[in-house]
């Protein structure tokens, strides 16, 4: 049976914040403040998604653009609205954007060795354990790196007509 995927995703906005941080607070061991997203939502190398489940704001995905690459800062969904669909989809929302002709060639984030799920979420969408930094998130708290890479045109195996 396919799953009905319901949300709506959709740029963030500096109204959306407060909910972001109660989210945050509700199920993040180091939550981010309304100054973190404000800061990042100024900067011009970054931006952040919203998923909307029937009206009300339920997860968000902050990221980093630089040329060449997506950096994925974080993706939280309420623990009420969890598999569901609203984390890939907001996730999708972004590797859309990579799929462009000129769009990064990479997408990459750093997973917690603590957070197995997280790891089986970032490998059901198609990324790649490439990496591991140790004491990345503190003392003996290590980092994993995800990578989903964009196919190149011989790996989609398509041929160039010219
Ligand atoms: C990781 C997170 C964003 C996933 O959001 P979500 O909306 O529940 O994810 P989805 O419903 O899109 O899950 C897609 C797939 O990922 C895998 N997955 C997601 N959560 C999982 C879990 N707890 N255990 C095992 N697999 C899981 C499953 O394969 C799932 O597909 P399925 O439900 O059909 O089995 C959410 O659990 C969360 O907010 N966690 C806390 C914050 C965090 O750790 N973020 C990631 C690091 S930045």
């Amino acid at each position: 049976m396919v799953r009905q995927q319901k949300g709506k995703v959709r740029w963030c906005m500096s109204r959306d914040i407060q909910r972001m941080v109660d989210i945050e607070s509700a199920c993040i061991e180091n939550p981010w403040e309304a100054e973190d997203f404000e800061i990042c939502l100024r900067s011009k190398n970054s931006n952040g998604f919203v998923v909307e489940y029937d009206g009300e704001v339920v997860g968000h995905l902050m990221f980093t653009h630089s040329p060449g690459r997506f950096g994925l800062v974080s993706v939280v969904v309420h623990p009420s609205k969890r598999r569901m669909g609203l984390g890939s989809k907001m996730v999708r929302h972004l590797l859309k954007k990579m799929d462009k002709v000129d769009g990064p060639a990479f997408t990459e984030v750093m997973v917690s060795d603590r957070q197995l799920e997280s790891h089986q979420f970032f490998k059901s969408l198609g990324f790649l354990a490439t990496g591991i930094k140790h004491h990345h998130f503190g003392p003996d708290h290590d980092g994993y790196r995800f990578r989903l890479k964009k196919l190149s045109i011989d790996e989609y195996g398509l041929e160039v007509v010219s």
